[in-house]
């Protein structure tokens, strides 16, 4: 399916340009939602790599990203983050990635999360299986709560890191441990490889969990939101059947949803 290749081919590019161009100590540029929600020049020059590599092909595309917002409209829709775990890449901590998915009439049917440092790139197609380095993927089955090693992640903003906070002292006591990789889409990726078992997080945007969604429900794994409602902003569950539910129940009374 062309927009499988389109999507890897790009992601490995912006990939291949990131690696080029990161100086040894990138700077901050701007803060975004807070002080600590940074960008840097290269999110921005690899945001618009991408853009044009998108529009050189496919112009009469729609494409959300993260620096640069909404871009057109049309059946066809290009979800992309440059730099997915950007205070990762600003430190040199090794775990951030190129995310590109590209939806049709809603729908996520193609996506590549290219985890540069590491060399890695996971893709998917709807219906096609995820893969990486040629190999199909699939998550852990059958592992109960106090076995699972659970990844998740934090916002930028203090009110919701506060909750954030409350809700990781329930669920740590609960499962084998906790994981704060810092780039949401390849904590979805590693739950689709088997690394984690499972993922949850509140507050992600759509360019954070659009092609690691995918790649993590190709795998086998069940992603949505809380109380049946589709994986959205407002919360993100991702792991096998079973883990997913026992996830889900010890969450949802806790009202991970709000801010503080
Ligand atoms: C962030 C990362 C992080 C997650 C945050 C995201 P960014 O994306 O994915 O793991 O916890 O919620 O905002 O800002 O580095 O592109």
């Amino acid at each position: 399916m062309i927009f499988g290749h389109l999507v890897e081919e790009i992601a490995r590019e912006a990939g291949e340009m990131l690696l080029a161009k990161r100086p040894a100590r990138p700077e901050v540029l701007a803060t975004k939602s807070s002080p600590t929600d940074v960008v840097t020049a290269l999110d921005r020059a690899c945001e618009e790599l991408i853009r044009s590599r998108i529009k050189a092909v496919r112009p009469d595309d729609a494409i959300l990203g993260e620096e640069g917002g909404e871009a057109g409209e049309g059946r066809v829709r290009w979800i992309v983050d440059p730099i997915d775990g950007t205070v990762n890449f600003l430190y040199g901590l090794p775990e951030w990635a190129v995310s590109i998915a590209v939806e049709v009439d809603g729908e996520v049917v193609a996506g590549a999360v290219n985890v540069v440092p590491r060399g890695e790139v996971f893709t998917a197609v709807k219906g096609g299986g995820a893969w990486l380095a040629g190999e199909r993927l699939r998550c852990n089955t059958g592992v109960p709560l106090e076995r699972a090693l659970v990844a998740t992640g934090f916002g930028y903003e203090s009110g919701r890191r506060r909750v954030q906070a409350e809700i990781l002292g329930h669920v740590l006591p609960r499962v084998r441990d906790i994981r704060r990789g810092g780039a949401a889409s390849s904590d979805l990726c590693s739950v689709a490889a088997g690394r984690v078992d499972g993922y949850y997080e509140r507050g992600l945007n759509p360019w954070d969990y659009a092609a690691g969604g995918l790649i993590a429900a190709e795998a086998g794994a069940r992603v949505g939101g809380l109380s049946g409602r589709p994986n959205s902003p407002g919360f993100t569950l991702c792991a096998a059947s079973g883990l997913f539910e026992e996830l889900h129940d010890l969450l949802l009374p806790l009202d991970p949803e709000r801010d503080a």
